[in-house]
């Protein structure tokens, strides 16, 4: 059984992954923003392997999540979830950043940093990647006029990137990213098509299956499926270009 740390565990995907591997009888750590947002995981922490609280749009709460986690234990795998989507402006974390980057991908980057490293890594990505600029030049949205499907697209591109740069980098982790499909979560919306269940179990899978394929690395998902993502994702210098910026702007080195 797995030691398997989910960010974003309160709602959507991030619950139900956790619901399901702790039905498989593996080991959760959960995450939730707050210890007010704790209270809708309150039915499932008595089975799970602990609660690490803290807000992902802050650095210095994110330091505390991945110090909480290392506290644990070590982690067999890590499901990087948590995820915000259209914020009406950029936003000003407590650090400066917009709050699209913060949230989705300079925690991410900055978890993967500071906890202790896993065998497995999983980052939630989605289609919209493909949508994300290959463009550096202004990440944090410092001089651009705010987008915010823009901002998401890019920074599930960024992830996705990090994944492979991850399995380029650390041969010794798997490390895959996830498309779930558009999925009637809080975040999906009601009328979103695809197939919830499907929604989670490709993570789920990646984090602890034996399965030949799952057992890969540097992939990009959906379904199950080995799908081709984006060309900057598998681009080893834009690999390297975004992983110096991410560590620039967080101060957290990863290789
Ligand atoms: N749903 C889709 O159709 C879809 C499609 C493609 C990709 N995805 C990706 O899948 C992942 C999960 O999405 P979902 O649909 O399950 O979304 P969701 O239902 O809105 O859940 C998002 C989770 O992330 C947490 N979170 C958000 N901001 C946070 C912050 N600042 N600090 C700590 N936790 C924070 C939320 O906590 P609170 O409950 O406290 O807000 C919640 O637990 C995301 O990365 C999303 O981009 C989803």
């Amino acid at each position: 059984m797995a030691r398997i740390f989910i960010t974003g565990s309160t709602e959507g995907l991030g619950r139900a992954a956790a619901l399901a591997l702790i039905a498989e009888g593996h080991e959760v750590v959960l995450h939730a923003r707050s210890r007010q947002r704790a209270a809708a995981v309150a039915d499932i922490v008595g089975q799970s392997g602990g609660i690490v609280t803290g807000d992902l749009a802050s650095a210095v709460e994110t330091r505390a999540v991945a110090d909480g986690v290392n506290r644990i234990g070590p982690m067999d795998a890590v499901i990087h979830n948590a995820g915000i989507y259209l914020e009406a402006h950029r936003g000003n974390t407590p650090e400066g950043h917009a709050t699209t980057l913060a949230v989705t991908a300079l925690a991410p980057y900055m978890l993967t940093g500071l906890i202790e490293r896993p065998k497995r890594v999983i980052y939630l990505s989605g289609g919209m990647h493909r949508g994300g600029s290959g463009s550096l030049r202004d990440i944090d949205w410092v001089t651009r006029t705010w987008q915010a499907s823009q901002a998401y697209s890019e920074s599930k591109l960024y992830v996705a990137t990090l994944a492979c740069a991850l399995a380029r980098h650390w041969p010794d982790v798997l490390s895959h990213s996830v498309d779930p499909g558009w999925v009637p979560t809080r975040m999906g919306g009601p009328s979103a098509p695809d197939d919830l269940e499907m929604g989670h179990l490709t993570q789920t899978w990646l984090a602890t299956s034996t399965d030949p394929a799952a057992i890969s690395t540097g992939h990009y998902w959906h379904h199950r499926r080995r799908q081709q993502p984006a060309a900057e994702v598998v681009d080893p210098g834009f690999q390297d270009r975004l992983i110096d910026r991410l560590a620039e702007l967080t101060g957290v080195a990863l290789f």
